[in-house]
Protein backbone atom coordinates (compact mmCIF):
# COMPACT_ATOMS: atom_id res chain seq x y z
CA UNK A 1 0.00 0.00 0.00
CA UNK A 2 1.57 3.34 -0.76
CA UNK A 3 1.53 5.08 1.75
CA UNK A 4 0.17 8.98 1.87
CA UNK A 5 2.99 11.04 1.28
CA UNK A 6 4.24 8.87 -1.33
CA UNK A 7 4.46 9.75 -5.13
CA UNK A 8 2.45 7.86 -7.22
CA UNK A 9 1.08 10.36 -9.90
CA UNK A 10 3.29 12.83 -11.64
CA UNK A 11 2.71 15.19 -14.36
CA UNK A 12 5.36 15.68 -16.79
CA UNK A 13 4.95 19.19 -18.72
CA UNK A 14 5.97 19.60 -22.05
CA UNK A 15 6.33 16.13 -24.47
CA UNK A 16 9.01 17.07 -26.45
CA UNK A 17 12.59 14.70 -26.98
CA UNK A 18 13.11 15.23 -22.65
CA UNK A 19 9.46 16.00 -21.79
CA UNK A 20 8.66 12.12 -23.70
CA UNK A 21 11.73 10.65 -22.52
CA UNK A 22 11.17 11.68 -18.63
CA UNK A 23 7.67 10.59 -18.71
CA UNK A 24 8.81 7.19 -19.93
CA UNK A 25 11.46 6.86 -16.98
CA UNK A 26 8.74 7.12 -14.72
CA UNK A 27 6.41 5.41 -16.30
CA UNK A 28 8.80 2.05 -16.27
CA UNK A 29 9.12 2.91 -12.48
CA UNK A 30 5.58 2.26 -12.04
CA UNK A 31 4.26 6.05 -11.94
CA UNK A 32 1.04 6.88 -13.39
CA UNK A 33 2.15 9.91 -15.59
CA UNK A 34 -0.21 12.92 -17.06
CA UNK A 35 2.24 14.28 -20.07
CA UNK A 36 1.01 17.68 -20.83
CA UNK A 37 1.31 19.27 -24.74
CA UNK A 38 0.59 22.71 -26.01
CA UNK A 39 -2.41 20.86 -28.72
CA UNK A 40 -3.66 18.10 -29.41
CA UNK A 41 -1.17 17.33 -32.22
CA UNK A 42 1.74 17.59 -30.54
CA UNK A 43 0.32 15.28 -27.21
CA UNK A 44 -0.25 12.59 -29.77
CA UNK A 45 3.51 13.29 -31.22
CA UNK A 46 4.82 12.64 -27.37
CA UNK A 47 2.61 9.64 -26.81
CA UNK A 48 3.80 8.45 -30.28
CA UNK A 49 7.26 9.41 -29.33
CA UNK A 50 7.27 7.55 -26.26
CA UNK A 51 5.72 4.01 -27.52
CA UNK A 52 8.27 3.78 -29.90
CA UNK A 53 11.41 4.54 -27.49
CA UNK A 54 9.68 1.89 -25.37
CA UNK A 55 9.22 -0.57 -28.41
CA UNK A 56 13.61 0.00 -28.85
CA UNK A 57 14.06 -0.79 -25.14
CA UNK A 58 11.75 -4.17 -25.38
CA UNK A 59 14.01 -4.74 -29.07
CA UNK A 60 17.04 -4.30 -26.72
CA UNK A 61 15.89 -6.39 -24.51
CA UNK A 62 15.78 -4.09 -21.85
CA UNK A 63 12.53 -4.27 -20.56
CA UNK A 64 10.38 -6.96 -21.41
CA UNK A 65 6.90 -6.99 -23.17
CA UNK A 66 4.89 -7.21 -19.78
CA UNK A 67 6.47 -4.41 -18.23
CA UNK A 68 6.65 -2.16 -21.45
CA UNK A 69 2.81 -2.56 -21.64
CA UNK A 70 1.96 -1.76 -18.38
CA UNK A 71 4.24 1.17 -18.41
CA UNK A 72 2.19 2.36 -21.76
CA UNK A 73 -0.73 1.79 -19.91
CA UNK A 74 0.20 4.27 -17.46
CA UNK A 75 0.50 7.26 -19.69
CA UNK A 76 -2.17 9.32 -20.47
CA UNK A 77 -1.44 12.18 -23.14
CA UNK A 78 -3.62 15.76 -22.91
CA UNK A 79 -3.43 19.29 -24.05
CA UNK A 80 -4.86 20.97 -21.22
CA UNK A 81 -2.67 21.69 -18.21
CA UNK A 82 -5.62 21.55 -15.93
CA UNK A 83 -5.15 17.37 -16.04
CA UNK A 84 -2.02 18.01 -14.02
CA UNK A 85 -4.67 18.28 -10.82
CA UNK A 86 -4.51 15.15 -8.50
CA UNK A 87 -0.58 14.51 -9.02
CA UNK A 88 1.67 14.99 -6.43
CA UNK A 89 4.74 16.36 -8.05
CA UNK A 90 5.29 17.45 -11.74
CA UNK A 91 8.34 17.53 -13.79
CA UNK A 92 7.87 20.65 -16.30
CA UNK A 93 10.08 20.05 -19.82
CA UNK A 94 8.67 22.70 -22.26
CA UNK A 95 11.14 24.67 -24.98
CA UNK A 96 13.37 25.91 -23.54
CA UNK A 97 12.20 30.06 -22.81
CA UNK A 98 12.10 31.66 -19.65
CA UNK A 99 8.48 33.04 -20.45
CA UNK A 100 7.32 30.38 -21.15
CA UNK A 101 8.42 28.09 -18.31
CA UNK A 102 7.24 31.37 -15.66
CA UNK A 103 3.59 31.04 -17.29
CA UNK A 104 3.55 27.45 -17.11
CA UNK A 105 4.83 27.67 -13.40
CA UNK A 106 2.19 30.27 -12.08
CA UNK A 107 -0.38 27.69 -13.72
CA UNK A 108 1.13 24.74 -11.99
CA UNK A 109 1.05 26.55 -8.37
CA UNK A 110 -2.35 27.36 -8.17
CA UNK A 111 -3.21 23.89 -9.67
CA UNK A 112 -1.17 21.54 -7.56
CA UNK A 113 -1.30 23.28 -4.48
CA UNK A 114 -0.12 19.84 -2.43
CA UNK A 115 2.08 18.83 -4.36
CA UNK A 116 5.52 17.23 -3.23
CA UNK A 117 7.76 19.37 -5.56
CA UNK A 118 7.78 21.49 -8.63
CA UNK A 119 10.66 20.87 -10.67
CA UNK A 120 11.98 22.32 -13.74
CA UNK A 121 13.96 20.32 -16.39
CA UNK A 122 15.83 23.62 -18.00
CA UNK A 123 19.15 23.36 -18.87
CA UNK A 124 20.26 26.99 -18.00
CA UNK A 125 17.32 29.04 -17.30
CA UNK A 126 17.67 30.41 -13.32
CA UNK A 127 15.42 28.17 -11.15
CA UNK A 128 15.25 31.37 -8.77
CA UNK A 129 13.66 32.85 -12.50
CA UNK A 130 10.60 30.11 -12.45
CA UNK A 131 10.25 30.05 -8.78
CA UNK A 132 9.37 33.63 -8.97
CA UNK A 133 6.44 33.15 -10.77
CA UNK A 134 4.70 30.90 -8.01
CA UNK A 135 3.42 32.09 -4.29
CA UNK A 136 5.52 29.16 -3.30
CA UNK A 137 9.42 29.64 -4.49
CA UNK A 138 10.39 27.36 -1.89
CA UNK A 139 8.59 24.55 -3.69
CA UNK A 140 10.72 24.93 -6.93
CA UNK A 141 13.65 22.65 -7.35
CA UNK A 142 15.75 22.18 -10.99
CA UNK A 143 15.89 18.22 -11.82
CA UNK A 144 17.79 18.22 -14.99
CA UNK A 145 17.54 14.85 -17.02
CA UNK A 146 20.17 14.52 -19.69
CA UNK A 147 19.41 13.32 -23.65
CA UNK A 148 18.17 10.39 -24.28
CA UNK A 149 16.46 10.36 -20.45
CA UNK A 150 15.48 6.75 -20.66
CA UNK A 151 19.52 5.85 -21.26
CA UNK A 152 21.36 8.30 -19.37
CA UNK A 153 21.95 7.81 -15.57
CA UNK A 154 22.32 11.21 -14.83
CA UNK A 155 20.09 13.56 -13.19
CA UNK A 156 21.62 17.16 -11.27
CA UNK A 157 19.37 18.09 -8.63
CA UNK A 158 19.41 21.87 -8.63
CA UNK A 159 18.88 24.62 -5.20
CA UNK A 160 18.63 27.66 -5.88
CA UNK A 161 18.96 30.41 -2.77
CA UNK A 162 14.73 30.03 -2.22
CA UNK A 163 14.37 26.25 -2.59
CA UNK A 164 13.43 24.79 0.69
CA UNK A 165 15.39 21.41 2.36
CA UNK A 166 12.69 19.84 2.29
CA UNK A 167 11.89 20.13 -1.59
CA UNK A 168 15.32 19.34 -2.49
CA UNK A 169 15.51 16.06 0.07
CA UNK A 170 12.15 14.95 -2.05
CA UNK A 171 13.27 15.25 -5.42
CA UNK A 172 16.62 13.38 -4.62
CA UNK A 173 14.70 11.01 -2.83
CA UNK A 174 12.58 10.63 -5.65
CA UNK A 175 15.28 10.53 -8.61
CA UNK A 176 17.05 8.05 -6.80
CA UNK A 177 14.78 5.80 -4.97
CA UNK A 178 12.00 5.49 -7.21
CA UNK A 179 13.71 6.20 -10.80
CA UNK A 180 17.11 4.64 -9.92
CA UNK A 181 18.69 7.23 -11.66
CA UNK A 182 22.20 8.80 -9.79
CA UNK A 183 22.46 12.59 -9.04
CA UNK A 184 25.04 15.48 -8.76
CA UNK A 185 23.97 18.39 -6.66
CA UNK A 186 24.44 21.96 -8.57
CA UNK A 187 23.70 25.79 -7.28
CA UNK A 188 21.67 27.89 -9.21
CA UNK A 189 24.73 28.78 -11.60
CA UNK A 190 24.67 29.51 -15.52
CA UNK A 191 24.45 25.71 -16.88
CA UNK A 192 24.38 24.34 -13.50
CA UNK A 193 27.65 21.91 -13.24
CA UNK A 194 27.36 19.77 -17.07
CA UNK A 195 26.38 22.42 -19.37
CA UNK A 196 28.77 25.09 -17.65
CA UNK A 197 30.97 22.73 -19.10
CA UNK A 198 30.00 20.69 -22.00
CA UNK A 199 28.40 24.14 -23.94
CA UNK A 200 31.28 25.97 -24.45
CA UNK A 201 33.12 23.03 -25.82
CA UNK A 202 30.23 22.40 -28.19
CA UNK A 203 30.24 25.58 -29.46
CA UNK A 204 33.93 25.76 -29.54
CA UNK A 205 33.90 22.36 -31.96
CA UNK A 206 30.96 24.29 -34.00
CA UNK A 207 33.51 27.32 -34.44
CA UNK A 208 36.51 24.88 -35.87
CA UNK A 209 34.27 23.25 -38.17
CA UNK A 210 32.39 27.03 -39.11
CA UNK A 211 36.20 28.34 -39.77
CA UNK A 212 36.82 25.24 -42.45
CA UNK A 213 39.68 24.47 -39.67
CA UNK A 214 38.88 20.50 -39.58
CA UNK A 215 35.43 18.50 -41.36
CA UNK A 216 32.80 17.58 -39.10
CA UNK A 217 34.02 14.22 -39.76
CA UNK A 218 37.42 14.63 -38.07
CA UNK A 219 36.06 16.68 -35.17
CA UNK A 220 33.56 13.48 -33.96
CA UNK A 221 35.75 10.87 -34.98
CA UNK A 222 38.93 12.69 -33.36
CA UNK A 223 36.92 13.39 -30.18
CA UNK A 224 35.43 9.56 -30.64
CA UNK A 225 38.27 7.88 -31.03
CA UNK A 226 40.87 9.88 -29.68
CA UNK A 227 38.73 10.46 -26.09
CA UNK A 228 36.74 7.90 -25.94
CA UNK A 229 33.66 10.01 -26.23
CA UNK A 230 30.74 8.13 -27.59
CA UNK A 231 29.36 10.29 -30.20
CA UNK A 232 31.05 13.60 -31.66
CA UNK A 233 30.68 17.27 -30.74
CA UNK A 234 28.68 17.56 -34.04
CA UNK A 235 26.25 14.74 -33.66
CA UNK A 236 25.88 15.70 -29.99
CA UNK A 237 24.93 18.92 -31.07
CA UNK A 238 22.23 17.27 -33.15
CA UNK A 239 21.40 15.34 -30.78
CA UNK A 240 20.04 17.98 -28.38
CA UNK A 241 18.59 20.12 -30.97
CA UNK A 242 20.11 23.46 -32.21
CA UNK A 243 17.47 25.50 -31.51
CA UNK A 244 17.70 24.28 -27.74
CA UNK A 245 21.89 24.66 -27.98
CA UNK A 246 21.20 28.27 -29.47
CA UNK A 247 18.78 29.00 -26.32
CA UNK A 248 20.62 27.22 -23.45
CA UNK A 249 23.94 29.39 -24.90
CA UNK A 250 21.91 32.65 -25.17
CA UNK A 251 21.00 32.35 -22.07
CA UNK A 252 24.31 31.26 -20.28
CA UNK A 253 26.18 34.39 -22.11
CA UNK A 254 23.31 36.32 -20.68
CA UNK A 255 24.12 35.49 -17.49
CA UNK A 256 28.22 35.52 -17.73
CA UNK A 257 29.24 37.46 -20.40
CA UNK A 258 31.99 34.58 -21.36
CA UNK A 259 33.12 34.94 -25.03
CA UNK A 260 33.35 31.03 -25.06
CA UNK A 261 29.35 30.99 -25.14
CA UNK A 262 28.63 33.45 -27.99
CA UNK A 263 26.34 31.40 -30.36
CA UNK A 264 28.60 30.54 -34.27
CA UNK A 265 26.67 32.55 -36.67
CA UNK A 266 26.30 29.03 -38.44
CA UNK A 267 24.41 27.50 -35.96
CA UNK A 268 22.16 30.99 -36.09
CA UNK A 269 21.49 30.06 -39.80
CA UNK A 270 20.53 26.39 -39.36
CA UNK A 271 17.92 27.18 -36.70
CA UNK A 272 16.46 29.99 -38.71
CA UNK A 273 15.94 27.42 -41.39
CA UNK A 274 14.85 24.91 -39.60
CA UNK A 275 17.76 22.38 -39.74
CA UNK A 276 17.38 21.82 -36.03
CA UNK A 277 19.24 18.62 -35.93
CA UNK A 278 18.12 14.98 -35.75
CA UNK A 279 14.37 16.05 -34.22
CA UNK A 280 13.94 17.92 -37.94
CA UNK A 281 15.47 15.24 -39.86
CA UNK A 282 18.86 17.83 -40.69
CA UNK A 283 21.38 19.43 -38.82
CA UNK A 284 25.37 18.90 -39.28
CA UNK A 285 24.11 15.60 -40.58
CA UNK A 286 20.96 14.01 -42.34
CA UNK A 287 18.62 11.72 -40.99
CA UNK A 288 16.52 9.34 -41.95
N1 LIG B 1 15.87 2.31 -24.37
C1 LIG B 1 16.68 1.63 -23.54
N2 LIG B 1 18.03 1.50 -23.74
C2 LIG B 1 18.55 2.05 -24.84
C3 LIG B 1 17.75 2.76 -25.75
C4 LIG B 1 16.34 2.87 -25.48
N3 LIG B 1 15.49 3.56 -26.26
N4 LIG B 1 18.56 3.25 -26.72
C5 LIG B 1 19.82 2.85 -26.42
N5 LIG B 1 19.80 2.12 -25.31
C6 LIG B 1 20.96 1.55 -24.60
C7 LIG B 1 21.59 0.41 -25.38
O1 LIG B 1 20.94 -0.80 -25.18
C8 LIG B 1 23.00 0.40 -24.80
O2 LIG B 1 22.99 -0.19 -23.52
P1 LIG B 1 24.17 -1.20 -23.05
O3 LIG B 1 25.42 -0.37 -23.01
O4 LIG B 1 23.72 -1.69 -21.71
O5 LIG B 1 24.21 -2.27 -24.10
C9 LIG B 1 23.28 1.90 -24.59
O6 LIG B 1 21.99 2.53 -24.51
C10 LIG B 1 24.07 2.51 -25.75
O7 LIG B 1 23.49 2.08 -26.93
P2 LIG B 1 24.36 1.76 -28.24
O8 LIG B 1 25.74 1.38 -27.85
O9 LIG B 1 23.57 0.88 -29.15
O10 LIG B 1 24.56 3.11 -28.93
P3 LIG B 1 23.50 4.07 -29.41
O11 LIG B 1 24.03 4.67 -30.63
O12 LIG B 1 22.13 3.54 -29.48
O13 LIG B 1 23.61 5.08 -28.18
C11 LIG B 1 23.46 7.12 -27.11
C12 LIG B 1 23.05 6.27 -28.28
C13 LIG B 1 22.97 6.51 -25.81
C14 LIG B 1 22.73 8.42 -27.37
C15 LIG B 1 25.01 7.30 -27.07
O14 LIG B 1 25.50 7.67 -28.33
C16 LIG B 1 25.43 8.38 -26.09
O15 LIG B 1 25.54 8.15 -24.89
N6 LIG B 1 25.66 9.64 -26.58
C17 LIG B 1 25.99 10.77 -25.75
C18 LIG B 1 24.73 11.34 -25.15
C19 LIG B 1 25.00 12.57 -24.31
O16 LIG B 1 26.10 13.06 -24.16
N7 LIG B 1 23.90 13.12 -23.74
C20 LIG B 1 23.96 14.32 -23.01
C21 LIG B 1 23.47 15.45 -23.89
S1 LIG B 1 23.58 17.02 -23.06
C22 LIG B 1 22.18 17.10 -22.13
O17 LIG B 1 21.38 16.21 -22.13
C23 LIG B 1 22.00 18.31 -21.26
C24 LIG B 1 21.38 19.49 -21.86
O18 LIG B 1 20.79 20.23 -21.08
C25 LIG B 1 21.48 19.85 -23.29
P1 LIG C 1 11.73 20.10 -27.56
O1 LIG C 1 11.75 21.25 -28.49
O2 LIG C 1 12.00 18.74 -28.10
O3 LIG C 1 10.33 20.03 -26.79
C1 LIG C 1 9.74 21.13 -26.17
C2 LIG C 1 8.26 20.85 -26.13
O4 LIG C 1 7.60 21.81 -25.32
C3 LIG C 1 7.60 20.91 -27.52
O5 LIG C 1 7.07 19.64 -27.84
C4 LIG C 1 6.52 21.96 -27.36
O6 LIG C 1 5.34 21.68 -28.07
C5 LIG C 1 6.30 21.94 -25.85
N1 LIG C 1 5.67 23.14 -25.30
C6 LIG C 1 5.93 24.44 -25.58
N2 LIG C 1 5.14 25.24 -24.85
C7 LIG C 1 4.37 24.43 -24.09
C8 LIG C 1 3.36 24.65 -23.12
N3 LIG C 1 2.97 25.88 -22.79
N4 LIG C 1 2.76 23.58 -22.52
C9 LIG C 1 3.13 22.32 -22.85
N5 LIG C 1 4.10 22.05 -23.76
C10 LIG C 1 4.69 23.09 -24.37
O7 LIG C 1 12.76 20.46 -26.41
P2 LIG C 1 13.49 19.47 -25.41
O8 LIG C 1 14.80 19.13 -25.96
O9 LIG C 1 12.56 18.41 -24.98
O10 LIG C 1 13.75 20.46 -24.18
C11 LIG C 1 12.79 20.65 -23.16
C12 LIG C 1 13.48 21.20 -21.92
O11 LIG C 1 14.47 20.27 -21.50
C13 LIG C 1 14.22 22.52 -22.16
O12 LIG C 1 14.14 23.28 -20.99
C14 LIG C 1 15.65 22.06 -22.43
O13 LIG C 1 16.60 23.04 -22.15
C15 LIG C 1 15.75 20.89 -21.45
N6 LIG C 1 16.77 19.89 -21.76
C16 LIG C 1 17.02 19.56 -23.06
C17 LIG C 1 17.98 18.58 -23.33
C18 LIG C 1 18.29 18.18 -24.74
O14 LIG C 1 19.34 17.53 -24.95
N7 LIG C 1 17.47 18.49 -25.72
C19 LIG C 1 18.65 17.95 -22.28
C20 LIG C 1 18.34 18.30 -20.94
C21 LIG C 1 17.39 19.29 -20.70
Amino acid sequence: MPDEQSIERVAVVGGGLMGSGIAEVCARADLDVVLVEQDSEAAAAAKLALESSIEEAVQRAKLSPERAEAALGRVVASDDLADVEGCNAVIEAVVENEDVKREVFAELDSRLPDAKFLATNTSSVPITKIAAATRRPESVLGLHFFNPAPVMPLVEVVNSIVTAPETLEAGREFVTGRLGKDTIDSQDRPGFVVNALLVPFLLSAIRMYESGFASRESIDRGMILGCAHPMGPLALSDLIGLDTLVAVAESLYEQSRDPAAVVPPIVNRMVESKQLGRKSGRGFYDYD
